[in-house]
């Protein structure tokens, strides 16, 4: 249930935002060579805004994990007092690069580009205006007018629609080059990426993505059995617990055999 949320809970959540760009804005540096100076093809904000959209869609991931997180894990319980928080400056991180992307990239992404043609326009659009709407319905004088299990209902849905956005728009976009740098891999380098044997940042956000996805499906119709369309919460038993933790630990590695594999794919 919702919380009143204290400055506390947004300076942690502000500060795992600050260190996830700062590290994502290193890879990328170390991928492309520079990162606000790049060749005169580049936009000076085209690298900013991969670290920044890499970072704001981690955590809205984060936020979507935390739930079957403090569910199967006692110890992490305390996790729960900042998704809000976690969930609002992913948000916003997402919205400024749908700003970015539209407004201050006219070298790679001129605005003829987004029209509504476009599917990944659309879903990232969609997914958007969904964040907006989550974002107004989470301050508190608007959950006080609201029925409580309304409100959980519009949240816990509109969180689902923006994953499920999110990976439209992501995959619709970049499924086929990535599946040209796993086959072929990134070629030589070029003014533009110095390092094309490192994976490019949005295939390892997403596969982070596509996991808490899988973790959150999982849970839908194995545990719960109950996709969650009714308000009614579901008690969770120590035999369900167990299954939903074996679940998540085992998918987890899974994940980091995965992580080794495309990381090393063309490295040495
Ligand atoms: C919920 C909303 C959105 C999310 C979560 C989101 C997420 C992402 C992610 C993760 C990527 C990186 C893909 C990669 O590098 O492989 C990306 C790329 C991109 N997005 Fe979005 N996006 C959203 C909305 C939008 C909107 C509304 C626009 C347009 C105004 C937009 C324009 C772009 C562009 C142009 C790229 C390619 C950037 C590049 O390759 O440098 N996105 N988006």
């Amino acid at each position: 249930m919702h919380k009143p949320s204290s400055t506390r809970d947004y300076l942690v959540a502000l500060l795992i935002a600050t260190a996830l760009t700062a590290f994502f804005s290193l890879y990328l540096f170390i991928r492309r060579g520079y990162l606000f100076d790049g060749p005169p093809t580049a936009d000076a904000l085209y690298v900013p805004n991969k670290a920044i959209v890499g970072a704001g869609t981690v955590l809205l991931a984060f936020t979507f994990l935390i739930g079957p997180i403090v569910r199967y894990f006692d110890r992490f319980d305390q996790w729960l007092s900042y998704r809000k928080e976690i969930g609002i400056v992913g948000g916003l991180l997402v919205v400024s690069h749908a700003i970015i992307s539209y407004f201050l990239l006219p070298l790679k992404f001129p605005s003829s580009r987004f029209t509504f043609e476009s599917v990944p326009f659309v879903a990232g659009l969609i997914g958007v205006a969904l964040l907006i709407f989550l974002f107004i319905i989470s301050f508190k004088k608007v959950i006080e007018v609201m029925d409580g299990s309304r409100w959980w209902f519009l949240q816990r849905w509109g969180l689902r629609l923006v994953i499920l956005f999110t990976l439209i728009h992501v995959f619709a976009m970049k499924w086929s080059g990535w599946m040209k740098w796993l086959a072929q891999g990134g070629g030589k380098p070029t003014a533009e990426l110095a390092n094309p044997q490192m994976a490019g940042l949005g295939i390892l956000v997403m596969l982070f993505v596509t996991w808490v996805v899988i973790v959150r499906l999982y849970e839908s119709v194995f545990i719960f059995r109950n996709v969650g369309l009714t308000i009614k919460e579901i008690a969770m038993d120590e035999r369900l617990k167990a299954r939903g933790r074996c679940f998540f630990i085992g998918s987890f590695w899974i994940l980091v055999i995965l992580y080794a594999l495309v990381i090393t794919r063309w490295l040495f």
